[in-house]
């Protein structure tokens, strides 16, 4: 069985105007009826024989975090049951996860944590049933396991990994490279043997705070004071303000995934998508004969590959390829397909205007 771990305390800035600082987009419903969080919760306790899952987020998202578990109920045996870790400020994943790891150890147990990024989309099947056997396994040996992705294009938003096969039935981690510039992107693509990162993890929850303290004793000291010095209960518990503000912030990937010794790679071949971007939406979308997607107030003439989007009013397109429309009360994106991966500049420049 797995403690799961679902994170959600990322901004998704690149799906602005939809994500925003409010609303980021792992609480968005993207796809259809439930939001990205919400459907992660019901694909970890459907598939990872997993027990009560434990929500890290800012707490400036409980109350939403809250209410969509609520929405859960009924959706799944307990649903809704979760534990909330809420962070005074965002100080990226890996102070997120090693929070997660000493609350689940607190009454003296060590469980096998699966750590679930929220802002995802999987073909649920036995191919994930597989996969999460197997890393749940490697993990009770002592391995930090991480699910790796066949890569598809040379993109830079993802961590790569090389493997080697060794004696058991997943591989051994050779080498960890987050977020590569495009050359080296496209040098791994070139030279094969290499995965995608897919930002799940599985691991004892002693073996990872005793890799980050070895790899990181600073922030694993700024956490455990977090914690220690934090307050609430087993339903609701607040890290102190104080002390985690002071801890560094940084990712696991770069924190642990790229110095440890002790990784090992699941294949995943589940129909895995990280919705990044507009052209990810646009990609698992459902799309008519000329490849356009459209939800609300849409008319669409002439037009090929586009994704158009209204919440609040009428919106028209006539002999458009390969656009991107976006709109909502007080913003409209629009923007060529091809470089919505740059929105989050948009993003950056008005946050430092304001
Ligand atoms: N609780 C909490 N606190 N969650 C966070 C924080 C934080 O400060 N920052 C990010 N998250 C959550 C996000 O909501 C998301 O669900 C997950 O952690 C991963 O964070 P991202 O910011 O989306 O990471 P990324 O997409 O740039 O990179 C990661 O995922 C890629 C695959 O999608 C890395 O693990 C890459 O190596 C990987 O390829
Ligand atoms: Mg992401």
């Amino acid at each position: 069985e797995f403690r799961p771990v679902i994170l959600c305390g990322g901004s998704g800035s690149r799906l602005w105007p939809l994500s925003r600082e409010l609303l980021p987009k792992q609480f968005i419903r993207l796809t259809g009826e439930r939001s990205l969080l919400q459907n992660t919760v019901l694909r970890t306790l459907r598939h990872a024989g997993a027990a009560r899952p434990m929500l890290v987020c800012n707490a400036a998202h409980r109350y939403i975090a809250m209410e969509q578990m609520q929405e859960l109920d009924g959706a799944a045996p307990g649903g809704s049951d979760v534990e909330l870790l809420l962070e005074p400020c965002p100080r990226n994943t890996a102070p997120a996860i090693a929070a997660a790891a000493l609350r689940a150890t607190r009454d003296g147990d060590d469980p096998v944590m699966l750590v679930m990024p929220s802002d995802h989309v999987i073909e649920e099947g036995p191919a994930l049933d597989e996969a999460f056997e197997l890393a749940h396994q490697a993990a009770s040996e002592g391995a930090l396991a991480l699910f790796g992705v066949r890569p598809t294009a040379p993109l830079t938003g993802y961590g790569y990994l090389r493997t080697a096969a060794g004696a058991r039935p997943w591989q051994t981690v050779e080498a960890f490279i987050e977020k590569p510039d495009a050359e080296r992107a496209a040098a791994f693509l070139r030279e094969g043997g290499y995965y995608w990162n897919s930002g799940m993890f599985a691991f004892r929850a002693s073996i990872f705070l005793h890799e980050l303290g070895r790899l990181a004793p600073d922030m694993m000291a700024s956490v455990r004071e977090a914690v220690l010095k934090g307050s609430g209960d087993d339903a609701i518990f607040t890290l102190d303000p104080r002390a985690f503000g002071a801890c560094r912030s940084d990712s696991i990937d770069y924190a642990v995934m790229e110095r440890t010794d002790s990784a090992v790679s699941v294949p995943l071949d589940a129909g895995w998508s990280d919705v990044g971007a507009w052209d990810a939406v646009w990609d698992i979308a459902a799309k008519c004969p000329q490849g356009n997607s459209s939800s609300g107030d849409v008319m669409i003439d002439d037009s090929r590959n586009c994704l158009v989007h209204s919440t609040h009013r009428l919106v028209a397109t006539l002999g458009l390829d390969d656009i991107v429309v976006i709109e909502t009360a007080d913003a409209v994106l629009v923007a060529h397909k091809s470089r919505t991966q740059d929105v989050k500049r948009i993003v950056e420049t008005f946050r430092s205007q304001h």
